[in-house]
């Protein structure tokens, strides 16, 4: 596949209408507004063909998220398992921000069917931090996205208790309260 070489081109034509735009002097509006436009499009026409290749050949070179990331139905999923380091929840979310991305929201029985699928795979993460707290009201469980628990789909945090305000999700799609001080493995998510 070429496909390296052509990236590197666009990403070049990139650059150079970066410039441009940058430079631009203040009485050209119309023209910067069209390299903009031009810009955009551009960059659409990049993520199309990317998603079209990916799609088509499934191969990992034409991957669409980051090197070890995981590619799942439009989205990225990082495991933390290959980092042989553990986190407490707040420095997890922390580590997936600085990815833009956050800790896994889990937003419907397929998402969570293929979670557990990569947990069965990789026995050294019997459990993940993933994005559900009642850190601000003991007993009121929110997604990291403000939904609350029950929103996408009927599940319980079982143990809950006043110092463990922090999920983890083990096998059989099961959620735990834990104290947010323990450490341990994490997964992250974002929108390709
Ligand atoms: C996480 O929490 C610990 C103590 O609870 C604190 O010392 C640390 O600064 C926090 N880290 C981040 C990234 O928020
Ligand atoms: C995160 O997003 C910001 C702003 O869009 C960007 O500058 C930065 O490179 C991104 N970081 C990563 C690791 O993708």
């Amino acid at each position: 596949m070429e496909s390296s070489q052509g990236h590197g081109e666009d990403e070049a034509k990139r650059e150079t209408l970066a410039v441009i735009l940058t430079a631009a002097p203040e009485g050209s509006q119309t023209l910067k507004r069209e390299l903009l436009e031009q810009l955009q499009q551009c960059q659409k026409q990049h993520r199309d063909v990317n998603l079209m290749l990916h799609t088509v050949t499934q191969d990992s070179r034409c991957s669409l998220c980051p090197e070890k990331w995981l590619w799942w139905m439009g989205r990225c999923y990082f495991f933390s398992v290959g980092l042989q380091e553990n986190r407490r929840w707040n420095e997890s979310a922390e580590f997936c921000r600085q990815y833009n991305s956050s800790l896994i929201v889990i937003e419907d029985s397929a998402e969570m069917d293929f979670i557990q699928e990569v947990m069965t795979k990789f026995p050294q993460i019997p459990f993940l931090w993933v994005g559900l707290t009642d850190a601000k009201q003991e007993g009121q469980w929110l997604w990291g996205d403000g939904r609350a628990v029950q929103h996408y789909m009927q599940v319980m945090v079982e143990w809950d208790a006043d110092h463990r305000d922090c999920a983890d999700l083990r096998g059989g799609a099961s959620l735990f309260a834990a104290d947010c001080e323990e450490y341990g493995p994490w997964a992250c998510k974002k929108e390709y």
